[in-house]
């Protein structure tokens, strides 16, 4: 994960790089850092925490210079501190990484050998010191960076400044994503082309193995062997940093975009030129995706099985990829995904591209996946900045009925409903305060249990994930008749189970679990309709939410398992857009 910006211009870069990371801090947020090159020495500023934290010590100590590299941390080799915040500087050399080495161990017992100790426990500083040894040796920064691809196994993006090669940056990528882009005598580069903002209207992306000179005239690209090559520029659409509004939180002011997130995919996709009825042809479907997307994916499984009258398989994305399984022809799969860019879903992807037709259901239009599948089907969420997805989610269980719907082949009510799911989920918003008293018990147990059936089940576990994730409470989903098999032990007096029982022919059979775990001393909290609503002597503590069939069921009961583990973690003081050890997009695997 971690991102990467740099620049050099004919003024100070310091400000337009501390902006350039405030972009990128969906990418990591462990650490922070800036080196520069002023009058030929290096220039470093480095903290721990967030990207205000380094702005603050820049603000005290201002950090002079015209060409700069810039870097925000997602900790994987040593914690988050500042001896392991890049950049790294080693002899010649200042350098920040994205990606992973994966032969660290090896190349830091070589690099020991030679007598050559890190300072940090990372595995990019190690690509610092290989590059300051290959620049001793007397290769040239170009080669220096071309000869790291004999050396280096994993992935890496890697920018760095040279001492003694004026106000120049050295770029070159493998398997991570690198943008370049230049305009008036000002170069830039970034991991992520809208990181640049509105520095820039094109990028140019560079190939694997690429390496690239920026500096105050246009880059200089050269391919891995050797040769000077101009790679095609694509637009990038200016857009805004979002901000939070009257919200006290980004996570909280999407959560409320939720009327328009969906009505506006619902639209998208009803409008479009997009043929989704290339999918009618297909003899099986498989969904792959993670954390979240990979609960849309459970979720929407009977709703194509049904549809489409073939078998759906769901599939978590990062061991489908090793698992390797046997697509037949026919088979079409389907990426979920909200970056487009987590790196086991963009490999299944990868891998099913080899053999079959390929889907991707994605809410970033220039991602990887949206520029690699067969076929794309966009989901319209806007950019969500909290790293809970939720907007996200409820975008892609709308354009997995969409899909649905369209391999259904004729009158579908319960699709025809989602026209009001904008006014349903303004009525489970309203719920806020009543939810937030239940969310307040959630948060002070030390577990909690999710139960369903059906989508139920799908949406337990969702509602566990988030709570866990921005809570930090301990929280699990299960399908309510697995109760009896095992989960129940964990049962106590006092265990919170929040249920998602909402009426129909399996709220029964819910409820009879409900009562085994109530017999145990829990304490329950039902989620269910109008139609569905009992007595609270009866099984516990009930909140009627609106009406509806099963899509716009799941987008309700989604916003209220939100909201539950939003106010859960508020009132524990919980940092909800920024949640400890995650990143919004997974770009490691
Ligand atoms: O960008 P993606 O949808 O591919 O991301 C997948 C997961 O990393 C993501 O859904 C994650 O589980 C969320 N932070 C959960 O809220």
């Amino acid at each position: 994960m971690c991102g990467i910006f740099g620049m050099v211009n004919g003024h100070p870069v310091a400000k337009d790089l501390l902006t350039g990371l405030q972009r990128l801090e969906y990418r990591g947020y462990d650490s922070a850092g800036i080196a520069t090159l002023d009058n030929g020495e290096f220039q470093r500023r480095r903290s721990v925490g967030c990207v205000s934290h380094l702005e603050s010590l820049i603000r005290s100590l201002p950090l002079p210079g015209h060409a700069g590299i810039a870097h925000t941390r997602w900790a994987t080799h040593g914690p988050a501190s500042e001896r392991n915040a890049h950049p790294h500087i080693v002899g010649r050399v200042a350098l920040v990484h994205n990606g992973i080495v994966e032969n660290d161990v090896a190349l830091r017992a070589g690099l020991t050998r030679r007598g050559r100790i890190p300072q940090s426990d990372t595995d990019s500083e190690l690509l610092a010191m290989l590059l300051d040894e290959l620049l001793e040796a007397g290769k040239t920064p170009v080669d220096a960076l071309r000869a790291l691809a004999d050396q280096v196994e994993g992935s890496y993006a890697v920018a760095m400044l040279v001492q003694g090669e004026g106000d120049e940056i050295f770029v070159t990528r493998r398997g991570s994503p690198l943008v370049v882009s230049y305009r008036e005598g000002a170069s830039l580069l970034s991991s992520d082309a809208q990181a640049l903002g509105e520095l820039a209207s094109e990028v140019i992306p560079l190939a694997d193995g690429d390496v690239a000179v920026l500096s105050h005239d246009p880059p200089v690209i050269f391919d891995q062997e050797r040769t000077r090559v101009t790679r095609k520029a694509r637009d990038v659409e200016h857009r805004k940093a979002p901000t939070k509004e009257n919200f006290d939180s980004f996570m909280l002011k999407e959560i409320h975009e939720q009327p328009d997130t969906i009505r506006r995919t619902l639209m998208d996709l009803s409008s479009s030129e997009l043929s989704l009825s290339s999918l009618g042809s297909a003899t099986s479907l498989t969904l792959a995706a993670c954390g979240t997307s990979y609960y849309a994916c459970l979720l929407a499984r009977r709703w194509l099985e049904e549809a489409a009258g073939v078998p759906v398989q769901v599939e978590l994305a990062s061991e489908f990829r090793y698992r390797e399984p046997p697509l037949l022809p026919g088979t079409v799969l389907i990426v979920v995904s909200q970056s487009g860019e987590t790196a086991d879903t963009l490999a299944a992807l990868r891998y099913a591209k080899e053999h079959v037709r390929t889907a991707a259901i994605v809410n970033v239009d220039d991602s990887s996946m949206a520029r690699e599948a067969d076929l794309v089907i966009p989901t319209r969420a806007g950019t969500e900045i909290g790293v809970a997805s939720t907007k996200a989610f409820t975008a892609q269980l709308a354009a997995l009925a969409s899909v649905a719907s369209t391999l259904r082949h004729g009158c579908d009510v319960d699709f025809r409903e989602l026209n009001s799911a904008p006014m349903a989920i303004r009525e489970v918003l309203a719920l806020s305060p009543l939810l937030r008293e239940h969310a307040q018990k959630l948060a002070r147990a030390s577990r909690v249990i999710y139960l369903g059936r059906g989508a139920g089940h799908a949406l337990a576990m969702e509602g566990a994930l988030k709570l866990k994730e921005i809570a930090y409470v301990h929280a699990e989903g299960f399908a309510a008749g697995e109760l009896k098999h095992g989960p129940l032990a964990l049962v106590e007096p006092g265990t919170p189970v929040v249920a998602i029982a909402p009426s129909g022919p399996l709220q029964a059979k819910t409820l009879a679990n409900l009562q085994e775990a109530k017999a145990r001393g829990a304490e329950i909290l039902v989620l269910t309709d109008a139609a569905g609503a009992l007595p609270a002597e009866t099984v516990g503590e009930v909140v009627v939410l609106p009406s509806g069939r099963p899509y716009l069921r799941a987008l309700i009961d989604s916003v209220a398992l939100q909201l539950l583990a939003y106010h859960g973690a508020s009132s524990l003081g919980r940092d909800v857009d920024r949640p400890r050890n995650l990143a919004k997009s997974v770009t490691v695997e």
